[in-house]
């Protein structure tokens, strides 16, 4: 198997740094070409601080990360420094990077990268709000037809919402840049809270991984259970969802998981519901199928990877 070029398009959070660990320890299924940084979990001068911490405790200090959008394209920035801390990377201590930023804008990397490269080969892995590829749509819009895919972590179904009642975060944030993307034609897969409220960090998992013995599986251990507090008075489940790892998961093993092809479609004008997601499963409104949405995940099957992986980084 040919590795996946791919750009991850990032706001950590701790989970964001367990998914950009774990796609960085499988450069057999993955290329990473970049790390392009967004506000979201915490504002974009700590998002882009975490993402290097992260790259440099998985020894990939060569990679490129570049500094993009700090607040949506309309409204204020909604942070979450009550899931994941004042630095957005609470729980271990891990060193200030020393790996510099890219020069540039994220915005520019994500278009010149695609400009670059074959038709239909890179694939964007979004673990944020949508801010810096819709964007990247609206400068640039030719660049959607080039791409192979994009994946993104976001949106519930039959969850409620960990934002507001009704939707999730990263739709939360920037409605109107969500609503972009699924425009834009690219063929879009979302992993939904639905199946990331399935991949929880229980004690015995995060034992497993604290049980790898390295650096990062302590790290890993200690941030996911930094994170493990919000959600059990929330969802009543013990254990931090793995959100954003989950994508990386299904890049890699796509068997572990089962989807359906629906309309996908965002609120960007109620305040009520706004960034809530809207799936048409049995073509109710008549409106074509736009997405594939996950649905389902092998638990155990999705930690082994993990645990396997992380061990060798
Ligand atoms: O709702 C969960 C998502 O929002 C995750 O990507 C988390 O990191 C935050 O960005
Ligand atoms: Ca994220």
């Amino acid at each position: 198997m040919t590795a996946q070029p791919i750009i991850i398009d990032t706001d950590p959070g701790q989970d964001d740094a367990v998914a950009i660990l774990l796609a960085l320890a499988c450069p057999d299924a993955l290329e990473v070409l970049g790390l392009t940084c967004v506000a979201g979990n915490v504002p974009l001068d700590l998002t882009t601080r975490n993402a290097r911490i992260a790259c440099e405790l998985a020894g990939r200090a060569d990679l490129p990360v570049f500094a993009g959008c700090e607040r949506p394209l309309r409204g204020e920035l909604l942070t979450a420094e009550h899931v994941h801390g004042e630095t957005g990377l609470d729980g271990p201590y891990l060193p200030e990077p020393e790996m510099p930023l890219q020069p540039g804008h994220a915005v520019e990397f994500i278009i010149e990268t695609v400009r670059s490269r074959p038709e239909e080969t890179v694939t964007l892995v979004a673990l944020g709000p949508l801010t810096n590829i819709a964007t990247a749509f609206e400068t640039a819009p030719e660049i959607a037809a080039k791409l192979r895919g994009i994946v993104v972590m976001g949106g519930t179904q039959h969850v409620a919402g960990n934002a507001t009642p009704s939707a999730e975060f990263n739709m939360h944030v920037d409605p109107h840049a969500a609503d972009i993307v699924m425009r834009a034609g690219v063929p879009l897969t979302l992993v939904p809270l639905d199946v990331t409220h399935r991949a929880l960090v229980t004690p015995p998992r995060n034992a497993a991984l604290r049980a790898i013995g390295t650096p990062v599986g302590r790290a890993v251990a200690d941030l996911t259970g930094f994170i493990e507090r919000y959600d059990p008075d929330r969802f009543g489940e013990a254990g931090a969802p793995l959100h954003d790892p989950c994508v990386i998961g299904w890049l890699v093993r796509p068997d572990l998981f089962r989807s359906s092809r629906v309309n996908l479609t965002v609120e960007t004008d109620d305040d009520e519901t706004l960034g809530m997601t809207v799936m048409d499963w049995p073509g109710a409104q008549g409106r074509a199928p736009n997405a594939t949405v996950l649905n389902e995940i092998e638990a155990e099957g999705f930690f082994d990877l993990l645990i396997e992986r992380l061990a060798r980084l």
